[in-house]
Formats: C-alpha cells, structure tokens, sequence
C-alpha cells in the first residue's frame, strides 16, 4: 500500500520549517492539497504524486530532491563563503533547510553546469573516484592554444603534487583560444593546473557536461530545475 503522511510531517519533511509553523500555515489555510484547501494538520495523505501549493506557490511531493543548476561566475560552492554569496542562496530557502549539498565544487569563478542533491548515497557515488564520470570543460586560454599544448594534455601533465601524469580523456580546439577538454577526474583546480603545466593561462572555465548530461542551452546563469529521469540515466560514466 503506498506510503501515507499527515500534513504537517509532509511539509516538514519538505523543509518548510518546524513541525509547530507548518501547522500554523495549514491551520491559516496557506496550503492546498492535490487542488484543494487543506486546514487539517493531522490529515494523512498519500506520497505518490502528491502535489500542493503553499501560499499559492506549486511544489511536489519529493522524497529526495536532484537538481542542476548553471552556476554563474562570482558565487561559491560553499554553506560558508568567504568572498562572494552562496550557490545555495540561488534556491528556494526549503530545498536549503533540506539540506541539498552540491556535487564537487566549482572554483568562484567558474560557470557551468554543476549537479546538487541531499541523497547522501547518490552524492557519494557521483563524488567517488571509482565512479569516473567525464567532465566536460570549455575553457579560454589566454594564449592560442598549439597542436604541441594539446598533444600534451592528451598525453599527460604532471601536477605538482601528483605522483603520476594526468591526461585528459580529450581535448578539441574550438578556436584559437578556446578548448572542450574532458577529463575523469575531479583534482583541486584541475584545468587551470593542467592549462598552466602547458605554459598557458585558464582565463575563463565553463562546465558544459557531466556525463551524458549537458547544461541545457535554456538554463540561464543562476537558474536550476530538477532532474529528470533520464537526466540521471545520463550521469552514467558511459
Ligand atoms: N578545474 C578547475 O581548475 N576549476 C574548476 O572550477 C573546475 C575544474
């Protein structure tokens, strides 16, 4: 039988607040449930494809939240910033008291696509080295890239700190100054390190894929929206 919840654990679990100001929103009559007006906290309601609006605004019934968003340029992948604002401030305020984290970090000043969740098991797996999902970066050099820069990086740069050589999956020029590089890995400042190991110089660094998931062109900087199903079919490492 699916899975029934009263009103105000739903919502608390929804991460509108405490259990004692989500029964005064419903009390207030601020919440509608599958379409229709809803004052009774201890109402139970069933989790499959429930849908409500709080003070006129729609959500869903999640029992974990997927997201993407195209992160824009001076913001921080952190709940503690130091310089610039939070990606975290870029989400609806429930989605934050959730808990979401975001899936490896994104430098300040990069853009692009990066995935957030509050599943500790898909954050683990997406995060883990044995999982190997190829990234995808748009970078700009600072200097025309040469065939000799490329031939190195397919080849393997050796980082300071590294033990071994690290190439990247693959490396196309798009211009003159402009590289799609994919790499497996996900090293501290790994495209700058590796783009400086060849003598040139990272001036801007977007993230356009993550597996078979790219940033979708309609996604504005600083926008999200959930993740489909088969957006997470794409986030295989093939
Ligand atoms: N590599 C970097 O150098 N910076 C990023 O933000 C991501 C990958």
């Amino acid at each position: 039988m699916a899975k029934k919840l009263d009103l105000e654990r739903i919502l608390h679990k929804q991460g509108f607040g405490s259990r004692k100001l989500c029964r005064i929103m419903i009390i207030n009559e601020e919440i509608t449930v599958n379409g229709v007006l809803c004052d009774d906290p201890d109402m139970e309601f069933s989790l499959e494809n429930l849908s409500y609006t709080i003070k006129g605004e729609p959500w869903e019934y999640r029992e974990k939240s997927y997201l993407m968003m195209h992160k824009p340029g001076n913001y921080e992948c952190s709940h503690k910033t130091q310089h610039h604002p939070t990606i975290y401030s870029l989400l609806p305020f429930p989605l934050v008291e959730r808990g979401v984290q975001c899936i490896g970090r994104l430098d300040e000043d990069t853009t692009g696509l990066i995935l957030i969740s509050d599943d500790g098991q898909f954050i683990h797996r997406m995060s883990s080295p044995k999982h190997k999902v190829p990234k995808v970066y748009e970078v700009t050099c600072k200097h025309p890239v040469s065939d000799a820069q490329i031939a190195h990086i397919l080849n393997g740069v050796q980082l300071v700190d590294e033990d071994a050589p690290i190439a990247a999956l693959a490396c196309d020029r798009i211009s003159e100054h402009i590289i799609h590089m994919t790499l497996a890995e996900g090293k501290y400042h790994q495209v700058k390190r590796m783009v400086a190991a060849i003598s040139n110089r990272v001036d801007g660094l977007k993230r356009i894929r993550i597996g078979r998931l790219s940033l979708p062109d309609d996604l504005k900087l600083g926008e999200w929206r959930w993740l489909s199903d088969e957006d997470i079919a794409n986030l295989s490492a093939s």
